[in-house]
């Protein structure tokens, strides 16, 4: 494949770079932690190494470089529709380089031969109680296909840890094309009676997606958009830094991303899409048929924080203005669904919530993330089922943080260990007797 190719070529390229650094530079200092990181959560503490994607807490998320709206712009895209080939942007992911289309088509077809579900992860699921969480389930479905990695056999045998990325990028592949197979696999058994419908072998990642999810165009595009924006977020946030912690310790691709698929879930991180349509669902039912309106909207806004609840889809650890990916599936909506009701109430939202957690003045972030505006469009093309709504987040997050963990082994990535202090020693350093 020439995604292998040149990946291998740039990290040949890349390798004296932080090779130098670590030589020469080892003791110049990044960043200094103070007592409140330490017990916040490391909130800003520049400890992280990652070029697939850098988050500036104004600009938003850049991917290799580009914004989210340049990204659309500069890759392959699938004839006839709107944005581009999924495989083509786990390419420039991987690599930085944009793909030509051929380049590109090479991994579509690649991960078509990959991408069938061995059944016993069928059996597995099937035999789970059906009202298990889909992400105990997807979660659970990486877990059972850890037996096939590639990376375990070759270490077993003995091989350089110059080489340790080689097979590392084979479980990556023979893991992501599995993974959107795996969520329709899940959403068919829980919510429509494993009525499962068979992969077709002419469509793409985002195109087979939807087919197997059963729903009708453009709900490929909407796939292709969303995979696409939940990718990376640099490498702090839970699942990213989950998948990389436990990458660390050489634990292959199938560990490394269940145990982040499983920080996902949490409602402060993946889950908030889950809660955002939940909240509004909430609110609709209290109106009784009633127009909602933005006085409405703000009572309902502050019932929430005064019983002690955080606004979902709102705020955020980096960010310090509206994300970039809210901005781009709010114009997806103003093209395809503006007169929506339920997309009018989500801008309503957003109209009224920044101004009251301003008010509040507890959250540094008012504006809101990915989760306040992707739920609206699953439910407009029909998919209502909110609490699958983390899948596809999980989905899209493996692009990313696959990518990470190729590269944290081709880089040489220490195991982590960050180390702990007692309360007794802060206070000692803090200066209190
Ligand atoms: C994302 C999030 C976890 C970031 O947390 P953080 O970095 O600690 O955020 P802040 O530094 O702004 O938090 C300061 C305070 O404001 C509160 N706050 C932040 N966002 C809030 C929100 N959306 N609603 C209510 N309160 C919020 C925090 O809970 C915290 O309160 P505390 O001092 O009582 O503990 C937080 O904004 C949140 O809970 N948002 C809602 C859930 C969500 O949308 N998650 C998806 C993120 S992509």
């Amino acid at each position: 494949m020439k995604l292998k190719k040149t990946l291998a070529k740039k990290i040949e390229e890349h390798r004296p770079r932080t090779t130098r650094l670590l030589k020469e530079f080892g003791d110049v200092e990044v960043s200094k932690v103070t007592v409140a990181q330490a017990i916040g959560g490391a909130r800003g503490v520049r400890c992280l190494v990652t070029d697939v994607s850098y988050l500036d807490p104004f600009e938003g998320i850049r991917f290799r470089g580009r914004t989210i709206p340049e990204t659309f712009e500069v890759l392959p895209k699938v004839p006839g529709r709107e944005y581009p080939y999924v495989e083509g942007f786990f390419y420039y992911l991987m690599t930085s380089e944009v793909p030509t289309e051929k380049e590109t088509l090479e991994v579509v077809e690649e991960f078509k031969k990959r991408r069938a579900l061995p059944q016993y992860v069928k059996d597995v699921l099937r035999a789970m109680p059906r009202d298990t969480h889909p992400m105990t389930m997807y979660s659970a479905g990486i877990l059972a296909m850890q037996r096939e990695s590639e990376f375990v056999k070759q270490y077993n045998e003995g091989m350089s840890k110059m080489e340790y990325w080689d097979p590392m990028f084979e479980d990556v592949c023979n893991l992501l094309p599995k993974l959107p197979v795996l969520a329709a696999f899940i959403y068919r058994l829980k919510y429509k009676d494993d009525d499962q419908i068979d992969a077709n072998p002419d469509l793409d990642m985002g195109g087979n997606f939807a087919h197997q999810m059963g729903i009708a165009e453009p709900y490929d595009d909407v796939a292709r958009m969303y995979f696409i924006l939940h990718s990376d977020h640099e490498s702090g946030n839970v699942s990213a830094h989950t998948t990389h912690l436990v990458a660390s310790a050489l634990s292959d691709a199938y560990y490394a991303l269940s145990a982040g698929i499983n920080g996902l879930a949490g409602p402060l991180h993946g889950l908030a899409n889950q809660e955002v349509l939940s909240w509004t669902m909430k609110f609709q039912e209290q109106l009784g048929g009633k127009e909602p309106t933005e006085e409405l909207v703000r009572e309902a806004l502050w019932d929430t924080l005064n019983s002690g609840q955080v606004i979902p889809g709102y705020g955020h650890a980096v960010l310090r203005k509206t994300d970039p990916r809210y901005t781009s599936q709010r114009e997806f909506c103003l093209k395809h669904l503006p007169d929506y009701p339920l997309f009018k109430l989500i801008s309503m939202i957003y109209k009224v919530a920044p101004g009251v957690l301003e008010e509040q003045g507890k959250a540094k972030n008012p504006w809101p993330n990915v989760d306040a505006q992707s739920g609206v469009i699953q439910w407009y093309y029909g998919l209502k089922e909110y609490d699958f709504y983390t899948v596809l987040f999980g989905v899209g997050r493996a692009l990313g943080v696959l990518a990470n963990i190729t590269w944290d082994r081709a880089l040489g990535y220490a195991i982590e260990r960050p180390k702990s202090v007692t309360t007794a020693m802060l206070e000692e350093v803090a200066g209190i007797k």
